[in-house]
């Protein structure tokens, strides 16, 4: 995937709480990032844009999964997943997530903590659209997280959905859903030999700060 997928970062902003309080240093954090998922996507690494997806359910226990970056922005940044899912009913339980991407032939890790809100319908098309059909029926034969009878059922629920949508343009369902982290912690870490390896942004009510951690 290229950097070009991404939304253009020339889009119009919303008037987001992050960028009234200190957009320097936010801005700062951002450009960081994406500077490294362009390294890291020059590396031929399969997947570059991974995360590995952290929330917790209603009582506070903890799982995590793998999913795919779709838009970083000063918004924040989005993945795309079904309301049905696990991860989903966790958010909807408790509507914060934390993000790890670890770029191994880098040796860089950035974590991104914050609040998960679902991005406009509008926004979700606009990605649903540029998805291979292929996909687009997969998500409609998937109740995703659900128990199936056997493995040849979600091929059958497939073929069931391509004959459903023969001949015309497969809708987004409307469980199929952006959903965006908002990031109020983002922190860089790197394998280095020198002393300081690691840095925070963190944002405190109005204001980000900057600070370096103890390896
Ligand atoms: C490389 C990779 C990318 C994935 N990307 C996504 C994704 O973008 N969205 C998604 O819902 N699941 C994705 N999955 C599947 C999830 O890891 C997970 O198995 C699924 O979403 C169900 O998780 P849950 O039951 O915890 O909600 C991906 C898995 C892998 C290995």
């Amino acid at each position: 995937m290229s950097m070009g997928a991404f939304p253009k970062e020339t889009a119009p902003l919303e008037q987001t709480e992050v960028r009234r309080i200190g957009p320097d240093l936010y801005a700062e954090a951002l450009n960081r990032f994406r500077t490294l998922l362009e390294r890291a996507q020059r590396c031929g690494l399969p997947e570059p844009t991974a995360i590995t997806l952290a929330t917790t359910d209603g009582q506070g226990y903890p799982s995590d999964r793998t999913v795919l970056l779709k838009a970083v922005d000063e918004r924040g940044f989005v993945f795309y997943t079904s309301l049905a899912s696990r991860k989903a009913r966790q958010l909807a339980a408790n509507p914060q997530a934390a993000l790890c991407f670890f770029w191994q032939p880098l040796m860089e890790q950035v974590l991104v903590e914050g609040a998960v809100e679902q991005v406009s319908d509008e926004e979700a098309d606009a990605y649903w659209a540029s998805r291979p059909r292929t996909h687009q029926l997969g998500v409609w034969a998937s109740w995703q997280s659900s128990r199936l009878d056997g493995p040849r059922t979600l091929d059958l629920r497939w073929v069931e959905q391509a004959l459903r949508f023969l001949g015309q343009p497969v809708p987004r369902p409307a469980y199929w859903r952006g959903f965006r982290v908002v990031p109020h912690r983002i922190e860089f870490w790197k394998r280095r030999a020198a002393r300081l390896h690691e840095r925070v942004y963190e944002r405190h009510e109005a204001q980000w700060t900057k600070a370096w951690l103890a390896p």
